[in-house]
């Protein structure tokens, strides 16, 4: 096989590793893509958030980036009506049902959603939808974090890292509206098996999760 293969992103070639998802291949090329729930180790992307989006030659709608592998010749484009309409759809969708208070947030300069709002021009408020907040208690019990999922955005970065660098305290509990990153029995961090490693509070893109 190959070791790259050349691919055009935006009119312009790069170069990549065959196979390697879209995603990365193009933020490695300082080609920015809006997303929030893929990281690198997964093999198999669950492309929850459906921000990614991208057109694709030859394919009828626009696709996930993170769950599109690379091969010689592939040619796309970040930007087109469809893609900006489901991106902007999507996020609006997120930002109905997230704390907004930007001002007294600990992401506030380093966030993920600032970072998709500017770089796709869109409203951190959403202006066609309701803001529901779900008011639920902020988990203030650890001795090193603070765990506010008024703010969480259901990317499952956190779980995945306390799966491999804690004690995988933190899972999905709930569906639909209700879903929540929390920990088994719905206990406060601090009552549970959690370890204060932090390595949570380093993967979370927004102000959801916090070193105190
Ligand atoms: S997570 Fe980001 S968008 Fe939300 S309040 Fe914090 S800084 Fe603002
Ligand atoms: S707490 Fe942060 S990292 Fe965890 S799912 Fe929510 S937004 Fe993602
Ligand atoms: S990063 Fe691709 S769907 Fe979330």
């Amino acid at each position: 096989m190959a070791e790259t293969v050349t691919i055009t992103i935006d009119d312009r070639q790069i170069q990549a590793a065959p196979g390697e998802m879209l995603l990365w291949a193009a933020l490695d090329n300082d080609i920015y893509i809006p997303h929030l729930c893929a990281s690198r180790e997964e093999a198999h992307p669950t492309a929850s958030c459906r921000l990614c989006f991208v057109e694709v030659e030859g394919r009828p709608a626009p696709v996930p980036a993170c769950t599109l592998p690379v091969t010689e010749g592939l040619v796309v484009k970040t930007r087109s009506p469809q893609v900006d309409s489901l991106v902007a759809m999507g996020f609006e969708l997120l930002m109905s049902n997230h704390r907004l208070d930007c001002k007294n947030c600990s992401a506030n300069g380093n966030c993920e959603l600032q970072r998709i709002a500017k770089a796709r021009k869109l409203r951190l408020k959403p202006k066609n939808l309701p803001v529901l907040d779900k008011n639920l208690p902020v988990d203030d019990s650890a001795a090193n974090i603070v765990y506010d999922p008024n703010k969480c955005v259901l990317c499952g970065q956190c779980v995945r890292a306390c799966r491999k660098s804690g004690n995988g305290t933190l899972g999905f509990a709930r569906r639909g509206y209700l879903r929540v990153v929390t920990t088994f029995g719905g206990v406060p961090l601090g009552e549970s098996n959690c370890t204060n490693c932090g390595a949570c509070v380093k993967v979370c893109p927004v102000g959801a999760l916090a070193q105190k």
